[in-house]
């Protein structure tokens, strides 16, 4: 009850969006949506002209890459990709084998990055 009127008061939120995050147990599911949005919007602001998920485009599909590459290799290569080329046979592989140098986002921070990741996924999930 405390939680959702602290809800109430941060946000202005409408009655409807105040019950539909009681359903979802307090702040942690309206705090997982705010953090996801942005990554959305991160993701179709900087990686969506040559990513989907599902779909190869001019980069790899993404779904599942947390499998391929360790956290701490792909902030390097979204920050630096020149330095992670050099740390990563992986990374070095795939520029071989499309022939396109990653661009650098150095401006991206790690919140950032983590924010892209939970987007990438979540939307990789299969529907249910
Ligand atoms: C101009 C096109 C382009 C943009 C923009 C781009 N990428 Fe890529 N991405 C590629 C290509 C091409 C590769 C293949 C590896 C290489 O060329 O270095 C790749 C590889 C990757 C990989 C490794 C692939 C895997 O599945 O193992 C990840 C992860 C990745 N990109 C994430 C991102 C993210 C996150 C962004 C946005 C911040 C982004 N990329 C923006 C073209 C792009």
């Amino acid at each position: 009850m405390g939680v959702s009127a602290i809800i109430y008061l941060r946000g202005g939120f409408s009655i409807a969006a105040k019950d539909e995050s009681q359903a979802f147990c307090g702040t942690t599911a309206e705090e997982a949506v705010i953090a996801n949005n942005r990554g959305k919007e991160l993701f179709s602001a900087n990686c969506a002209s040559c990513h989907s998920v599902s779909k190869e485009l001019t980069g790899p599909a993404l779904a599942g890459f947390e499998k391929r590459l360790p956290v701490t290799q792909l902030y390097l290569f979204i920050q630096h990709s020149k330095k992670a080329y050099r740390k990563s046979k992986y990374l070095a592989r795939l520029k071989k084998e499309y022939d396109i140098e990653h661009f650098s986002f150095p401006s991206l921070t790690k919140a950032d990055i983590d924010d892209i990741r939970q987007y990438i996924n979540a939307a990789s999930l299969p529907i249910p």
